[in-house]
């Protein structure tokens, strides 16, 4: 899919004020500082379409942007950001949750995964609840220039079968992506293309 355009359209911090029209949306959610703005940003071409950050918790709203005036992409505020306490750090934040079932427009979800990290009990939690809610997601592995090669596949495999011995009885279809060498971008457009 070739991106023709992409313009912001409007910040929200309540589903219920999200764009009020029936155009099909895929939403970017996962850990603060993962990578979802920047991978925003890398799929659609744009340097500060979506706004980036060194700090974790730069994202705090529901973020549309409008795509080829047919689609919308969603930035989502990141989970587990450590400023709330610990006990809270294995939640995720409430209009996360109302996002994922009151928005009907959502065709797939995008959880995106720091590949460097060995699996994290909250995303873990959060995939295990959006197979209970029954919402469709994929993985999108971020950052992958901080490995070599060789690397990225092993390091895949081995995360998928800790989904496999955990609560999965399949693995979900996954991406890897690096918004600094653009890896990625072609596979998950056109996955999109697909479902659109
Ligand atoms: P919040 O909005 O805080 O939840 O964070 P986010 O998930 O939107 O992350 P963001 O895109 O702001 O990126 C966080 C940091 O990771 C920034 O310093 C980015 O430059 C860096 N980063 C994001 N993607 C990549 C990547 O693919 N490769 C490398 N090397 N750095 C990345
Ligand atoms: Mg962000």
């Amino acid at each position: 899919m070739r991106i023709k355009n992409a313009r912001f359209v409007v910040s929200n911090s309540r589903v219920a004020q999200c764009p009020n029209t029936a155009l099909p949306e895929f939403a970017f959610i996962g850990r603060s500082n993962v990578g979802k703005s920047s991978l925003i940003n890398m799929l659609t071409n744009r340097k500060r379409l979506a706004k980036t950050s060194g700090k974790p918790g730069k994202t705090q709203l529901i973020n549309h942007f409008l795509i080829n005036e047919s689609w919308h992409l969603v930035d989502l505020p990141g989970y587990g950001y450590a400023r709330v306490s610990k006990k809270d750090k294995k939640e995720f934040q409430q209009y996360i949750r109302d996002y994922f079932n009151e928005r009907k427009q959502l065709v797939n979800a995008f959880v995106l995964i720091d590949i460097r990290l060995d699996p994290q009990p909250i995303d873990l939690a959060f995939m295990e609840w959006m197979g209970t809610q029954q919402i469709p997601f994929s993985i999108i592995f971020t950052k992958a220039d901080k490995l070599s090669a060789r690397t990225i596949e092993p390091t895949v495999t081995k995360y998928l079968n800790t989904l496999l011995e955990d609560a999965w009885e399949e693995a979900p279809l996954h991406f890897v992506t690096s918004s600094t060498s653009r890896i990625g971008q072609d596979a998950v457009l056109a996955y999109i293309e697909k479902l659109l």
